[in-house]
């Protein structure tokens, strides 16, 4: 008899179904593995240098300075779960359809943040989890020794890596609010904590009577100003190096804050929205744009929240704990709409007073 053959009621269904679950628990647990086996080939460079075609693993392994033996073990697994295509000798390896998307791309969200989760100091963080559910903090500082806001202002390398992983999520996102939004009724738009200005350039090409300043941490806005300047939008924008806990220009019509806010706690967050209300009119708009925790997340957009936990002791919060902050900042929800299919939201706000 096999297993679907026994009765449900009976001990061999019983440790069927034990052995299933067990079968399905190790397949998680093994994912921090299997994870672990892509940052190393990521590190490696392996994807790059299958670019052109499939190398047997002793160039590879010369190539990346890696062990040939080991190097061989890693792309065994990894090419049994998809990334990357053995060939029938066993020795050589090349792309699959799974690998190809870890190829180098300032536009691709996975390939930025597969280089991202790779750095050690990221790692390192999740290490201490339980640290982080403990206290309710990031582990980041516990783990690293310095804030990830610290290491990302000091180190090049971890900024850079922050950057285009964010950069690149943003990069879609903003074509995606710019379509959904309409900017041109919007004489100056302020985006606060705007990256690498990816959503005001979307705002500046899709409503061309607008101007735009662009506020962030001064090592990130020269990275603003040069996409900016690429992108020929310069001439109508301004780029304010500043801190958004003291500093946010006045009198906007239009003020955005897209991915900031679910970086920072409750109290963090009132006080960035008093200086956002201080510099607003009873005219202006504030449009705060992040994933909104809905009624069912999916796993992916809670695996996000607790990357946020885990990194700078951050949340993703419903719509109603957004209104609850606002209102304590004096500012209140006008609408709310979706913007995609993913859990992205628009959040439309006035001045309560
Ligand atoms: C998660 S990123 C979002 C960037 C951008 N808004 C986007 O959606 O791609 C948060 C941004 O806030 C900036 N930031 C953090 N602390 C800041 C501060 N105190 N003042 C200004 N910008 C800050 C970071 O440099 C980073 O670019």
């Amino acid at each position: 008899m096999t297993a679907e053959e026994q009765p449900l009621s009976s001990p061999a269904a019983h440790d069927g179904r034990r052995a299933a679950a067990e079968a399905a628990v190790n397949d998680i647990l093994q994912g921090a593995w299997k994870a672990r086996a892509v940052h190393a080939a990521v590190d490696l460079g392996i994807p790059e240098l299958l670019e052109k075609g499939p190398r047997p693993v002793a160039e590879l392994a010369a190539a990346s300075g890696a062990d040939e033996s080991a190097l061989r073990r890693l792309l065994v697994l990894l090419s049994t779960i998809g990334i990357f295509r053995a060939e029938d000798d066993g020795e050589t390896f090349g792309h699959s359809g799974l690998s190809e998307v870890l190829l180098p791309d300032p536009a691709s969200p996975v390939a930025t943040d597969a280089r991202f989760q790779a750095a050690p100091w990221h790692w390192r963080a999740w290490e201490q989890l339980t640290y982080s559910i403990r206290t309710g903090k990031a582990s980041f500082e516990e783990a690293n020794g310095t804030s990830f806001w610290d290491l990302t202002r000091d180190d090049d390398t971890a900024r850079e890596l922050f950057n285009r992983a964010m950069g690149s999520v943003s990069l879609a996102e903003s074509r995606q609010v710019a379509a959904a939004y309409d900017f041109s009724g919007s004489r100056l738009v302020v985006d606060i904590g705007g990256g690498r200005g990816s959503m005001l350039a979307a705002v500046l090409d899709t409503s061309p009577r607008t101007r735009g300043i662009l506020l962030e941490r001064p090592a990130v806005a020269e990275e603003a100003r040069e996409l900016l300047d690429g992108r020929g939008l310069l001439g109508r924008c301004e780029i304010v190096p500043g801190d958004f806990f003291t500093t946010v220009p006045d009198g906007a019509d239009l003020y955005l804050i897209k991915h900031v806010l679910h970086d920072w706690t409750d109290a963090d967050i009132v006080a960035i929205l008093r200086r956002v209300h201080d510099a607003m009119t009873a005219e202006s708009t504030l449009l705060v744009i992040d994933n909104l925790l809905d009624d069912r997340p999916t796993a992916s957009t809670l695996c996000v929240d607790l990357l946020l936990l885990v990194l700078v002791g951050g949340a993703e919060r419903s719509l109603a704990g957004f209104t609850a902050l606002l209102a304590q900042a004096g500012l209140a929800v006008r609408r709310s709409f979706s913007c995609g299919p993913g859990p992205l939201r628009l959040v439309e706000i006035r001045r309560a007073d």
